[in-house]
């Protein structure tokens, strides 16, 4: 779909990382590019009653085990003393800031943790690796997931890096903090600090409350008989969606630069929500007005009605561009929603009594 980029540009040694959010979505899917490359990766998880690593469990090594290179570790965003001791003890090249509440409807309902997590856990991470830097003189790159929710009533279309911000959520607003305070630190403390300005990006991995995952789920159990309705909010809501394992090669190659700086990841395609209801479920031969009802409830206070990136910036800097496009993400996803609703239904025909699809989404 796009033109061949240029080369990357050659890497570094491999070193060690430190990565938050290593349990998301893309938590995942860098963890798995960074071991590809033979770096050494330190996780940082949540505690949680529950196992919460299921998206990294493929990764996981037990670390009796000689020569292991992820390693998980407890701790949590809100903790400035347990991020500080994780760097001395980690001495990470590079830092990864992916950990986030990063729902945009629950940051209405939650706005004080979502900032405490989004925006402070930020300035935390930044003020360890300050500290860490100072006191041992060692060189440290940073990464910080931004936000294309952080232009929420958009100005101009398409966005760029100099497009003004107008953030339409609690999420969005702590993000912006998060967005110009690490460039704050680069600024005053000469540090290697980059911001990706990320659009959507999804895939099989996405969690089950966001739209296009919550929309294929659903295609692959109504097409299996398991499900007969949908309830969405907005279905005019655009968004330039790209596909996750794609969007993690951009913030290695950010850190991979000689200089730091502010990058714009995108497709460069919008497709409504209704569109990607009628990919998806034309994929298997459905209509989605047959299946899909609006529910007010999943209207959220401000919207952002329309996201569009120029990844201009990232071609020609990184030599990044995306390889799959919104068509073949939508049926990636229903393929892989399809075997899942398969599953259940073989378990199911066998007797098995399996919890009905998520009980809190939004
Ligand atoms: P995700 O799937 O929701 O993953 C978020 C990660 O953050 C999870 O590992 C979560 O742990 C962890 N986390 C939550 N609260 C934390 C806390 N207080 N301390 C430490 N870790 C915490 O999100 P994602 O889609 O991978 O996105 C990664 C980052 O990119 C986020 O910062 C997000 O805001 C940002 N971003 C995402 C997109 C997108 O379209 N995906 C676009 C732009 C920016 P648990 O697994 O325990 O919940
Ligand atoms: N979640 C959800 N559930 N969204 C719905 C629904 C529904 O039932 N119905 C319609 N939508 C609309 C939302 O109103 C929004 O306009 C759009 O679908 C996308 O919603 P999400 O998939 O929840 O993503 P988001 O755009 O709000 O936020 C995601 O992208 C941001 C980057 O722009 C998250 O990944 C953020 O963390 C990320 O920063």
């Amino acid at each position: 779909m796009n033109p061949t980029p240029p080369s990357p540009p050659p890497p570094l040694t491999p070193g060690t990382a430190l990565v938050t959010g290593v349990t998301g979505q893309d938590g995942s899917y860098l963890a798995e590019l960074l071991l590809r490359k033979g770096y050494e990766v330190h996780g940082v998880v949540r505690r949680s009653s529950t196992f919460n690593t299921a998206r990294i469990d493929a990764l996981y090594q037990d670390p009796h085990e000689h020569d292991v290179r992820l390693k998980l570790h407890y701790g949590d965003l809100t903790d400035a003393n347990c991020l500080a001791k994780l760097l001395s003890e980690v001495q990470p090249d590079e830092v990864y800031n992916l950990g986030a509440q990063s729902h945009v409807r629950v940051s209405f309902d939650m706005p004080i943790y979502t900032v405490d997590t989004v925006a402070m856990g930020a300035i935390k991470l930044l003020e360890a690796v300050r500290d860490y830097q100072q006191t041992t003189s060692r060189a440290v790159r940073y990464y910080q997931a931004s936000s294309s929710e952080m232009f929420g009533k958009v100005v101009e279309v398409p966005q760029t890096e100099t497009t003004p911000f107008h953030p339409r959520s609690p999420y969005g607003c702590a993000k912006v903090f998060a967005h110009h305070t690490t460039i704050n630190y680069r600024e005053s403390y000469d540090m290697h600090a980059s911001c990706g300005i990320l659009f959507n990006h999804e895939s099989p991995r996405r969690g089950e409350t966001f739209v296009t995952r919550k929309i294929t789920r659903a295609v692959g159990r109504i097409k299996l008989g398991l499900q007969s309705k949908l309830y969405l909010g907005n279905l005019d809501a655009k968004r330039d969606w790209g596909y996750a394992g794609d969007f993690v090669q951009a913030m290695w190659l950010m850190l991979q630069q000689d200089e730091p700086g502010d990058y714009v990841i995108a497709t460069g395609e919008t497709r409504s929500v209704r569109e990607f209801c009628e990919l998806t479920f034309g994929h298997v031969d459905l209509d989605y007005n047959d299946f899909v009802e609006i529910d007010p409830r999943y209207f959220r206070p401000a919207e952002v009605d329309l996201l569009l990136g120029d990844a201009a910036k990232a071609r020609s800097r990184l030599g990044w561009a995306p390889r799959v496009d919104v068509e073949q993400l939508a049926r990636m996803m229903v393929d892989h929603d399809l075997e899942l609703a398969q599953c259940e239904l073989t378990l199911r025909n066998a007797g098995h009594d399996i919890p009905s699809f998520v009980g809190h989404d939004q």
